[in-house]
């Protein structure tokens, strides 16, 4: 039996994404040594003892440590694009959480030390290993809605950015922060690339936010598909911890609170919906009558809380596979030439709230 080709790597950024990434490290069967880093040296050293694992605020302690072939980015955003960069020229694998930077530039910043360098760069779209997305892609991939025309995401949650944190101060917008896996997903299913946004945004209710929070995001794709995400921060009921009934998890709670995180993805021989907060999928198929058009369900798949994870966040499963791919030598599963293009989506949409016009992508250069 051949033994497995064992990686040291390091995590930068050990907050609660941090979390999870050593968590996935720990458990990676591709992983040999786990460090990590966080700038101020208090907190690299009390986050490094929580977490178990040997930490630093030297950052060139991990770019000069030959061992570490794979860095994984969990910093606040405005870090990504520098991270990135001094982590690829310094020879290492990259998996940077979204958003691929807090402007253009920034994105471009990093797809460049890719090219340049050559090295392995993904960007966390962890949506492309959670099953609920990975099953409506292979339905889609099998034709069993024809080709994709429309797709309408709805998503709806509570204020959890909290006031006073990087999040709700920060300079990049949710379109980057939160919409950019959604605007990834649509782009994934329609399959075509995207030429015109056009993008709306309401006066806040979040008073304390610096960035809108709400977005009505329409793209035009090239086949002549199109799509929508609605997205708003406010309505699902916050987490009260529900003192009345403990036992009752929090999705549960969510399905029918104000939440909603819902896809329709309508094709000319069928639809597609995802639906988070019902825990479940379901397949539309059309058909022809002498009377008119037929629509009917065919296909419904559900699962339970304990594999919510998998199906709806499958960040772990993400860091696993990437730790796999950079430890085989192997390319990413989804390159950052992709990411990208989902970025200049995000970042037009934000141009077009800003300008109150359609902006074209090819303007985003
Ligand atoms: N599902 C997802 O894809 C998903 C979910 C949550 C978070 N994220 C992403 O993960 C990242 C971290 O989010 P979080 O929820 O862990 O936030 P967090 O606030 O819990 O942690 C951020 C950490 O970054 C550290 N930090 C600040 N400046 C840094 C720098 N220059 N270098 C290194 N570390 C620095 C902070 O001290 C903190 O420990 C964000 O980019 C976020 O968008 C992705």
């Amino acid at each position: 039996m051949t033994s497995l080709n064992k990686i040291d790597v390091a995590i930068l950024g050990l907050g609660g994404m941090g979390q999870t990434h050593v968590k996935a490290a720990k458990d990676s069967p591709y992983v040999n040594k786990i460090y990590g880093y966080e700038p101020k040296l208090d907190r690299a050293m009390s986050r490094g003892k929580e977490l178990g694992i040997e930490s630093t605020s030297d950052l060139n302690k991990i770019l000069n440590n030959s061992l570490i072939k794979l860095v994984y980015i969990a910093a606040i955003n405005e870090a990504h694009a520098e991270l990135t960069e001094k982590a690829l020229r310094a020879g290492k694998a990259v998996m940077c959480e979204k958003p691929m930077g807090i402007n253009i530039k920034e994105a471009k910043q990093m797809l460049d030390a890719a090219n340049q360098t050559g090295q392995f760069l993904q960007i966390g779209f962890e949506l492309h290993y959670s099953k609920i997305y990975t099953l409506a892609k292979e339905w889609i991939d099998k034709e069993l809605i024809g080709s994709v025309i429309n797709c309408h995401c709805r998503y709806y949650c509570s204020e959890f950015h909290l006031k006073n944190t990087w999040r709700s101060k920060s300079k990049g917008t949710l379109i980057g922060e939160k919409l950019s896996h959604y605007i990834d997903l649509q782009r994934w299913f329609i399959g075509s690339p995207a030429e015109e946004v056009f993008s709306m945004s309401a006066p806040n209710v979040i008073y304390y936010f610096n960035h809108p929070d709400n977005h009505q995001i329409n793209i035009r794709f090239k086949n002549g598909a199109i799509s929508n995400l609605n997205f708003s921060m406010f309505i699902g009921e916050s987490d009260t911890k529900n003192p009345n009934d403990p036992l009752m998890e929090m999705l549960t709670k969510q399905s029918d609170d104000g939440h909603f995180l819902q896809y329709h993805i309508f094709g000319t021989k069928g639809a597609i919906e995802t639906d988070v907060f019902r825990r479940r999928i379901r397949r539309w198929q059309f058909s022809d009558s002498s009377k008119h058009m037929i629509s009917k369900i065919v296909e419904t798949v559900t699962y339970s809380p304990d594999d919510d994870m998998e199906w709806i966040h499958n960040t772990y499963g993400q860091n696993i596979r990437i730790s796999e791919l950079v430890a085989k030598g192997l390319p990413p599963d989804n390159p950052a030439t992709d990411s990208f293009e989902t970025m200049k989506v995000g970042f037009a949409a934000e141009i077009s709230e800003q300008e109150k016009r359609i902006v074209k992508t090819n303007e985003i250069v």
